[in-house]
């Protein structure tokens, strides 16, 4: 029988800053545990990853610590390729981007679609620093927006009004690299016509969601590009730092970081290929049309992967016989806070991988991100849960079944697997539990739901411990001996089929687990039946998980305590100790509304579309809630709002009010009503 082969890549991380666990819950770990459970498969697998070496950021890094951005990248590269492998990513290779096999590739592509006559070379305006000597990319100008006002609009769109100008209509605009006030500047770029492949890209996604159902977050991104249309994107820009636009005329000019980052998976496995000595390598999954390739991202990179790249692979595509193969899947995740505010390298908020495993060891902390994957909505880390996900679950469960088996084995039957003897109803139950779980996981697996089949697998080791108490082989083993071998030997069982379930989720653990068992793994589908023969001697046995003490904790959270003081503070000291009368507060009307319905807002992280029920009439509502709440969530909820506030358009759409919410743990919480309060009933 043929191997399934896949192609797994994971977005290339920015060598700007060392990973922290948002990078790892985002995107790095669902791939490694999709890879991993694919391997024990027996899947024909290539994994890659690198460091996307390119684009303003590292340039801006670089000239404020006064060095190169050489230094930077490979100061970063070293941290985050050892990062990733202290947390335990079997990649096949972690290249990076600033590699001469990657320039080759970037350029390639470039002169293909040139002599495709695809790009279009077209002068624009673009504002300029002269203090700085360089042309500013939209996010580094800010400017009051010509429509609404806002005062921190970016060059050419408002986040607060969605509106799109051309830069000379933003007002006030200021450089935010030097602070200066910068002039607009004409420039000439290579634009690729993505308008063009519109429809073939709806088709395709359409098509690729009908067969291996794409994630609905990744779909309504797609179809809010879609519903805006496709536009020319430039891929060339102003820097020094890149890989320079392979044209004499060209001088000054890089390709856009993101039209060759990613192709960065294709140079990664073309180095692959040069490294193991196998030149075709790279062709055998990359142009082979039975490749299934699906790429690993986080939400932030959707329109990159679903639409930029696939246009890229098709136009290349429509002029070669060397044809690639599209991503079959694209399963971003939502994003992943640290103790209930985004990550943030500037206000030091959060904890870079590196530093957690200086602390605490890789298992507990891929099971803790897997048990809590931002798979459907935005999750957090916090300390507690980790401890928690640690000391009740890996250690009380799983690491108690296996080590109460083996001290059993050891002190009764001397570290050899007992016989089976007649078999009883719980015996059998247990046998057959374990013979269920292999497809039962499996199914979970293949449709990147990792957090459930996390959970699954602790429901087995929760039984496993079940069955243990209920057979009381500490009874047994003076009443009826054969009966108590029988017990054992059922966990011996149980925990070679556990070893094998939770490889993907906590390998270094699952290795030493096989190695107490002196055993090693089996075809993933074999997994749940019974491999241990009697009389075979196991290895010694060692504790698995040691428990995380407050203690251990204590530094950590008296961190984010001491932050958390500082940030109250600043806003604290922001509002003005102003009393008001009892008719000012008469003036706002305060109503209950009933939830009906409600819905992501396309490129928003924060807005939820609200329709709620005043009694009388029904109102359209955005409220920032999103990242607390999913929109299934909340329908049919009682809550209250501010009725009478001024209609505001936000992202283009009205909002007829306000919902009111508390701030509780930097998490907000709206105010629930008791259900049986008849809508539109005003507070007083
Ligand atoms: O968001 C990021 O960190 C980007 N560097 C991801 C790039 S993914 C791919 F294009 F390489
Ligand atoms: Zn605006």
């Amino acid at each position: 029988m043929n191997k399934e082969k896949i192609l797994v890549t994971a977005a290339l991380p920015y060598a700007n800053g060392p990973i922290h666990l948002g990078h790892l819950a985002g995107a790095y770990l669902p791939a490694d545990i999709f890879v991993r459970y694919n391997r024990l498969k027996g899947s024909d697998i290539l994994f890659v990853c690198g460091s996307d070496e390119h684009g303003v950021p590292i340039t801006i890094t670089a000239d404020k610590e006064g060095v190169k951005p050489k230094d930077i990248i490979d100061r970063i590269h070293a941290i985050n390729k050892d990062s990733f492998e202290k947390i335990g990513m079997s990649f096949d290779i972690y290249s990076r981007t600033s590699l001469p096999i990657h320039h080759e590739t970037g350029k390639e592509f470039f002169l293909e679609f040139l002599k495709q006559g695809l790009l279009k070379e077209k002068k624009t305006l673009q504002f300029y620093d002269e203090k700085a000597n360089m042309f500013l990319p939209d996010r580094y100008v800010e400017g009051t927006c010509p429509n609404c006002g806002n005062e921190s609009a970016r060059s050419d769109e408002c986040e607060t009004c969605g509106a799109l100008y051309e830069p000379s209509a933003l007002k006030n605009p200021i450089s935010k690299i030097s602070g200066n006030t910068p002039v607009l500047k004409e420039t000439s770029h290579w634009f690729f016509p993505l308008g063009k492949f519109q429809e073939r890209l709806e088709a395709y996604i359409k098509e690729m969601d009908e067969k291996f159902h794409w994630k609905e977050n990744v779909l309504q991104y797609c179809r809010s590009w879609f519903k805006d249309g496709l536009q020319d994107r430039a891929v060339t820009r102003d820097l020094d730092w890149g890989i320079p636009v392979p044209l004499d005329d060209a001088k000054g000019k890089v390709l856009y970081v993101w039209f060759e980052a990613v192709l960065g998976y294709i140079s990664a496995a073309k180095e692959l290929s040069e490294k193991r000595g196998e030149p075709d390598l790279w062709k055998n999954y990359w142009q082979d049309p039975n490749t299934k390739y699906i790429a690993f991202i986080g939400k932030d990179n959707v329109v990159f992967h679903t639409i930029f790249f696939p246009a890229m692979l098709m136009a290349w595509n429509d002029g070669r016989d060397d044809k690639y193969v599209l991503p079959q899947n694209v399963p971003a995740n939502e994003f992943y806070n640290f103790e209930g505010k985004k990550f943030s390298k500037s206000r030091n908020w959060g904890i870079d991988v590196i530093d957690f495993l200086k602390a605490f060891p890789a298992d507990p902390l891929r099971y803790t991100l897997a048990a809590n994957l931002p798979e459907m909505r935005d999750t957090d880390f916090h300390w507690k849960e980790f401890q928690a996900r640690n000391n009740n679950e890996l250690s009380a469960i799983l690491g108690n079944f296996i080590n109460r088996t083996f001290t059993f084995v050891f002190k009764n039957f001397d570290g050899k697997v007992p016989p089976q003897f007649t078999l009883e109803e719980i015996d059998n139950e247990m046998i057959v539990l374990l013979g269920s779980y292999p497809a039962k996981t499996s199914a979970l697996f293949e449709n990147y739901k990792i957090k459930d089949a996390t959970l699954e697998i602790m429901n087995l080791a929760r039984a496993a411990n079940k069955y243990f108490n209920d057979a009381e082989p500490w009874k047994t083993i003076k009443t009826d001996k054969e009966k108590c071998s029988t017990t054992l030997n059922i966990c011996l069982q149980t925990i070679f089929t556990l070893a094998e379930l939770i490889e993907p989720i906590i390998p270094f653990s699952s290795q030493k687990i096989f190695s107490m068992l002196n055993a090693r793994p089996v075809a993933w589908d074999d997994c749940g039946n019974q491999h241990l023969s009697t009389g075979h001697q196991l290895n010694n046995f060692e504790i698995l998980f040691k428990k995380i003490e407050d203690e251990d904790l204590a530094p950590f959270l008296a961190k984010v305590e001491a932050d958390e003081i500082v940030e109250t503070k600043t806003e604290e000291s922001k509002i003005e100790d102003g009393l008001i009368s009892f008719d000012d507060f008469q003036k706002v009307q305060l109503k209950v509304v009933e939830v009906l319905t409600a819905e992501k807002v396309a490129k928003s992280e924060k807005l939820l579309k609200l329709k709620v029920s005043l009694g009388t009439e029904e109102r359209q509502i955005l409220a920032g809630i999103a990242k607390q709440y999913a929109p299934e969530e909340i329908v049919g909820k009682k809550i209250v709002i501010v009725a009478n506030l001024k209609p505001a358009k936000l992202m283009g759409m009205e909002s007829q009010g306000m919902v009111l919410a508390v701030e509780g743990e930097g998490k907000l919480h709206l105010l629930n009503v008791d259900p049986s309060i008849p809508n539109g009933t005003r507070a007083k």
